[in-house]
């Protein structure tokens, strides 16, 4: 059976991703740390692991010991909106250790044995932030940013022994991105109004651009609202 290991899959995105794997046939593993929405998912017959991806030690615990054909480093948080110049400097700490040296770890770990196997894929869920400039968000924007670089120069290295790369490049989402950030009523006039995407859209994507023979690797795809969102600060 084919593995996917989902990071950030408790939530929003990388749920929907291992559902949607786990209907199509994968044996998914699904990484956060809210206990009790991991468990929700062990209902489906996804497994479960419950670690901060930050935590370097469990996560090489848990690798070490995995096959993994599909790698989808998804979880991400986002600080605080407003001016870089306001920013507390232990914002700028947490979202670089989560955004982007987390999944550089985490990959690191995972692609020897897909080099050695001559076969595998690696997601990155990155973000139009990272291709656009808007106002409030730039530490989160160079996170994403940094991830599509890394991505690209990833499959450079990898592309010769067989592995595929892609970057996931998402407008707004409906998910649970902001609920730390902003209140109920600014998250309720986010998506107001039919303008985002749904999680479930991107996880389709995903399992399409899986489903393709491994000759041919999708480097990046871009899944945005049809209709126009505000620009300010909330990707
Ligand atoms: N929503 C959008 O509009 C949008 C647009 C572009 C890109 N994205 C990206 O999509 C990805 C998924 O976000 P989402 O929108 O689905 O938001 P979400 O519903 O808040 O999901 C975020 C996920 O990341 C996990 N996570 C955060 N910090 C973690 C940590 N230290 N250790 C382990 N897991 C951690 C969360 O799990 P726990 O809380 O259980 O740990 C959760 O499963 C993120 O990388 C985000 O930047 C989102």
């Amino acid at each position: 059976m084919t593995t996917a290991f989902i990071t950030g899959a408790s939530s929003g995105i990388g749920r929907a991703m291992a559902i949607e794997l786990h209907g199509a046939g994968y044996e998914v593993f699904a990484v956060g740390r809210s206990q009790a929405a991991l468990e929700e998912l062990r209902t489906h017959g996804i497994k479960p692991i419950a670690l901060d991806i930050t935590d370097r030690k469990a996560l090489e615990a848990v690798v070490n010991d995995l096959h993994v054909d599909v790698l989808i480093n998804n979880a991400g948080m986002i600080p605080p909106l407003g001016n870089f110049a306001d920013m507390e400097v232990s914002d700028i700490d947490a979202t670089l250790e989560v955004n982007l040296r987390a999944a550089l770890l985490l990959t690191r770990l995972v692609v020897p044995q897909m080099r050695d196997r001559a076969a595998g894929h690696i997601l990155f869920t990155g973000s139009s932030a990272a291709h656009t400039a808007f106002s409030n968000i730039a530490v989160y924007s160079a996170t994403k940013a940094a991830l599509g670089a890394f991505a690209a120069a990833l499959r450079a290295d990898l592309s010769p022994h067989g592995v595929r790369v892609t970057e996931i490049v998402a407008g707004r989402v409906e998910t649970q991105l902001y609920k730390d950030i902003l209140d109920k009523n600014a998250r309720a006039a986010m998506y107001a109004g039919n303008v985002a995407v749904q999680p479930e859209d991107v996880a389709k994507m995903v399992l399409a651009v899986l489903a393709l023979p491994a000759r041919a690797d999708v480097t990046r795809f871009d899944i945005m609202p049809t209709r126009p969102t505000s620009p300010s600060g909330t990707k």
